[in-house]
Formats: C-alpha cells, sequence, structure tokens
C-alpha cells in the first residue's frame, strides 16, 4: 500500500532526511519556515546598519576592506535567505513590507548602537559567534534550501567571528585607552548578545514544534549555554572580563554557570522599544524606497528580455 503524503513527510523527518521543494508539507510546517526564514533574512539585511556606520571611519585602510567584506556578505546572506523563503511560496517583496511595517521581526542585537570602532570588533567575536553556535545546526534543518544555505552562510560566518576577535586581540596589545574601549563594548553587549537565542525554553511557543519537525536541532538555552561555554575562555585568552559576577564553572554540570538574564529587556526590544529601533526599520524603508528605480528598470528589461 502506498504511504499517504503525510506519512511520507513524517517518514523523511524522522530519518533525518531533507524535505524539498516539491515535495508535500503541512501548511503549518510551510508558515513557520517562512517565519524563520523570512525573519533570519531581515536580520542579515538589518545587521548590515550598526557595522556598516563605521565603514567610512575605520581606522586603516585594511579594516575597512574587512569590514566592507564582512558587509556585503551579511547583504548576500540575506538575499541567500530570501531565495530560500521563495522555495515556500513567499514573495520577496511582501517580506520586505513586512519588515518595514514591523509585521516581522529581525534579532534583537541589531537595535544596539554601535559607539566605538571597538564595537565592531565585539560584533564579530560575540554576534557572528552566536550565529556560528545557532546556525550550525541549522545546517541539518529539515528543510533543504535552508540548510544548503546554512551551510554556505557557516563558512563565512566563521571569518567574521576571527576578524572580529583579531581586531580585539590587536587593540588589546594596544594603549590602555583601546584597552578600555573593547571591554566597555563588551560590558554592552554581552547580554544581548545572550538574547540572540531568544526566551527560555519554558516561554518559547515555537521551541516544541519545531523540535518535533527539526527545523531547530537544539532549544534556545542549550545553545545559550553552548555559547557561553565557548565565549568564557575566549574573553579570558583576550584578556577581558565578561560582565557577569555569577559566571562559574560548574564541575556537576560541566557549564559555567551564569547570572539572570533580564528577558524583560528582550520582550521591550522585540516589541520595538529598543535603542535603535526606530532609526533601522526606517533606513531599511528608506533604502527600499530609494532603490525602487533599480526594480522597474530591472522589470522592464526583464520583460524585454522575455519578448524578444
Ligand atoms: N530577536 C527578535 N525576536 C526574537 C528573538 C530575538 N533575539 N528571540 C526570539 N524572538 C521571537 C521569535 O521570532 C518568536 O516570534 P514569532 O513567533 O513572531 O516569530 C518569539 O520571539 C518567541 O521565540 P521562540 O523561541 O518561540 O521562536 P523560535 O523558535 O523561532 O526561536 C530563534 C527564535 C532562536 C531566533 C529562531 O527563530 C532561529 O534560530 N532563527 C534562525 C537564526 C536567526 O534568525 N538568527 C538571528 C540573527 S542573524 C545573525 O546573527 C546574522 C549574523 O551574520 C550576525
Amino acid at each position: 500500500m502506498t504511504a499517504t503524503v503525510e506519512e511520507h513527510f513524517e517518514a523523511t523527518v524522522a530519518a533525518d532526511q531533507r524535505i524539498e521543494p516539491r515535495d508535500w508539507l503541512p501548511d503549518a510546517y510551510r508558515k513557520t519556515m517562512i517565519r524563520q526564514i523570512a525573519q533570519h533574512a531581515h536580520s542579515e539585511i538589518i545587521g548590515m546598519q550598526p557595522e556598516g556606520n563605521w565603514i567610512t571611519r575605520a581606522p586603516s585602510l585594511r579594516r575597512k576592506a574587512i569590514l566592507l567584506a564582512k558587509v556585503q556578505d551579511e547583504a548576500g546572506h540575506g538575499l541567500y535567505l530570501y531565495s530560500a523563503a521563495e522555495t515556500l511560496g513567499a514573495d520577496r517583496t511582501e517580506l520586505t513590507e513586512l519588515l518595514i511595517s514591523r509585521r516581522q521581526k529581525y534579532s534583537s542585537i541589531f537595535n544596539y548602537p554601535t559607539l566605538t570602532f571597538a564595537d565592531v570588533g565585539v560584533i564579530g567575536w560575540l554576534v557572528d559567534g552566536a550565529a556560528i553556535c545557532n546556525q550550525v545546526p541549522l545546517c541539518r534543518s529539515s528543510y533543504g534550501p535552508y540548510a544548503r544555505a546554512m551551510i554556505r552562510i557557516c563558512k563565512e560566518e566563521s571569518f567574521h567571528q576571527r576578524q572580529g576577535y583579531e581586531l580585539l586581540m590587536t587593540m588589546m596589545r594596544g594603549t590602555p585607552e583601546q584597552q578600555a574601549m573593547v571591554q566597555e563594548a563588551t560590558n554592552r553587549f554581552w547580554w544581548p548578545s545572550l538574547m540572540m537565542f531568544g526566551p527560555p525554553d519554558g516561554d518559547s511557543p515555537n521551541t516544541a514544534q519545531s523540535m518535533a519537525w527539526k527545523i531547530k536541532r537544539h532549544t534556545n538555552d542549550d545553545l545559550r549555554q553552548r555559547f557561553v561555554d565557548m565565549s568564557v575562555p575566549q574573553a579570558e585568552a583576550l584578556g577581558v572580563t565578561l560582565p557577569d559576577p555569577l559566571l562559574a564553572w560548574n564541575e556537576d554540570r560541566g557549564h559555567y554557570d551564569f547570572g539572570p538574564i533580564d528577558w524583560s529587556e528582550l520582550k521591550r526590544v522585540i516589541a520595538g522599544d529598543g535603542p535603535c529601533n526606530a532609526e533601522r526599520v526606517e533606513r531599511r524603508r528608506r533604502a527600499h524606497e530609494d532603490g525602487a528605480w533599480v526594480r522597474e528598470a530591472a522589470s522592464v528589461h526583464a520583460a524585454k528580455e522575455s519578448e524578444r
């Protein structure tokens, strides 16, 4: 007897195989995949702004070239992910409208300001480091186009993390003022980086289903813990102090214990009340409007080509 499409879907997920665009899939799976992929794409595109803020003020040609390459990579990650969302029937223009009208989210971390050039290093070290912790398991996500996008993105993400850490190592070998800048940037970005992994598992409405469908391979808290365990030795090697007096190795757990996270801050920033939310969305809206003529020209050209 041939399996029903539902049975085929369940068996594919259970066997750790990939669901492809041509396969039947439940509407709820499609909906949550579009939700996660679109918001991931929005995060990459908005994420260009904080660091882009420093391209014209990089302290050397080398730092400017590296930063330019990184910001361009983020744009590419966003376009890659919008393409993955389109394989599920989403429309890229609609997704952009949802972002600009704040009906879809992007990562809270990008609503914080970048006040000194040390922030560029700390974003590479902590934010891209957190992204790596979160994105490597997504290379095994059950939806094929998303998992394959992640494989390419993770390779570039490790360059992003290394360049940030190398920048900070250089500054930590510099003047006391440069060392103080690195510590101050670390103080500002540590807790918001932990919030990137989402609310605690008990307050995560999507995790259970996303784990059942193998969209997510680990829970928010598991990945957060993995990130803390990875970052503490890196901070020690760098010579900075992470701003958490409760951070301590727990031999019994085999992990670092860390202090309580202010979840009200994450809720506030997700709700739009972070330091830079309005500026980030307004800038995205303006860029979309300024680029309208390019999209129009491209579609007229495409129409002429198809007539030819
Ligand atoms: N910022 C904004 N929204 C957040 C958030 C955060 N840090 N954490 C959770 N949320 C939202 C979720 O989107 C969800 O809202 P929704 O239902 O309207 O989408 C709600 O809060 C509840 O959270 P859940 O844990 O239930 O939601 P998820 O199961 O989707 O988990 C996630 C959230 C861990 C971010 C997951 O969606 C995920 O892993 N996404 C893919 C990775 C990603 O988007 N990373 C963002 C950063 S991109 C980046 O760092 C690029 C790098 O180059 C710098």
